[in-house]
């Protein structure tokens, strides 16, 4: 019987830059994110004592050789934990608005984590369930769960997880993404994040400041205060890209584009609207604000990106399955 799973996106408000132990997964740092409604990833996973290899598609297409063996290792994990050899066909869509580019590996790793455990056998909890997804990719970690969220780094693999900090947001928090470019990333976060950590003079700085962020992102949670939250997230990623820039070799993900996006925020903000910006491990840039000035936001960046270029983005749910 062929498994379903749904998972989100999410978008960190502290960022995860880092891991101290690539093989398990163990990021440097906690982190902090909010899962968002508009973009997920449906799995299909049904196990098949026929198959030699595993298979993948996503959007119908058979996933390159390169891609297929990160998967396969992942499903290794799932296949020891379940005590089983049995080969899995996995088919995954990504629901992204029309070549978005904000398709991730965040909801990708906690639906197949999900899909693939269950079809395996496994009965895991949330928190198993985090720990699993951890091991595709560390932002999957969050996807396990909706609304606010955050990782504990930990320090061995049953204590780095996520946990929500408030699974159904009860205050106006949004997010708008503006699409800068939609291709895909030329430095992965995952070469970028590690040459981070191993040549970046800021990197010991970096882990401090995260600490202290987590404190207070948490205390503007609890606040529901979104420009505070906005104004941490806007400086914690301006942090983050400062990090690409100091490391040897430096690189950046900002486009042209995404500058402008920066300034003219700045620019919104300056003139009493309120609203911040986040930047991932790519130019597109998501801005933070409270829903009651979307309308007015709007009108302010379309004319500038182009309506199209604009996706609103509320806080989403987090992992179901479904056994078909
Ligand atoms: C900038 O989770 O994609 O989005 O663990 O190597 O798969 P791997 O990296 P990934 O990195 C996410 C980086 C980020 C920040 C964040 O989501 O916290």
């Amino acid at each position: 019987m062929p498994t379903k799973a749904r998972a989100h996106t999410n978008i960190a408000l502290v960022k995860y830059w880092g891991k101290r132990d690539p093989q398990l997964m163990l990021p440097q740092t906690d982190s902090l994110s909010l899962t968002l409604d508009k973009f997920f990833t449906d799995t299909t996973v049904t196990a098949n004592g026929n198959l030699k290899h595993d298979r993948f598609t996503i959007n119908g297409q058979v996933v390159d050789d390169k891609n297929a063996a990160r998967l396969a290792s992942f499903l290794d994990i799932v296949r020891q934990l379940a005590g089983t050899d049995t080969r899995f066909n996995v088919q995954s869509i990504n629901h992204v608005p029309t070549s978005a580019g904000l398709a991730s590996s965040a909801s990708a790793f906690a639906a197949l984590a999900a899909a693939a455990s269950k079809e395996a056998g496994c009965h895991l909890n949330r928190r198993e369930l985090s720990r699993l997804a951890r091991r595709g990719s560390g932002s999957a970690t969050r996807s396990v769960y909706g609304g606010l969220v955050e990782w504990h780094r930990g320090t061995s693999d049953q204590t780095s997880f996520a946990e929500p900090i408030m699974e159904h947001v009860d205050f106006p928090l949004e997010m708008l993404a503006i699409v800068i470019d939609a291709s895909q990333k030329k430095i992965s976060s995952r070469t970028g994040m590690q040459r981070c950590v191993e040549t970046s003079p800021f990197y010991p700085e970096w882990r401090k400041i995260v600490t202290d962020d987590m404190i207070k992102m948490k205390t503007a949670i609890d606040a529901h205060d979104i420009n505070r939250i906005g104004e941490l997230a806007q400086e914690n990623a301006l942090r983050m890209h400062a990090l690409t820039l100091s490391a040897n070799p430096g690189y950046t993900y900002f486009e042209e584009q995404t500058i402008t996006a920066m300034r003219l925020v700045d620019t919104l903000n300056d003139n009493g609207l309120p609203c911040y910006y986040t930047m991932d491990a790519g130019p597109n840039v998501k801005l933070i604000y409270n829903n009651k000035d979307r309308q007015q936001l709007i009108d302010q960046l379309a004319p500038v990106f182009g309506k199209d270029r604009l996706i609103v983005a509320k806080p989403g749910p987090g992992v179901s399955i479904t056994q078909l």
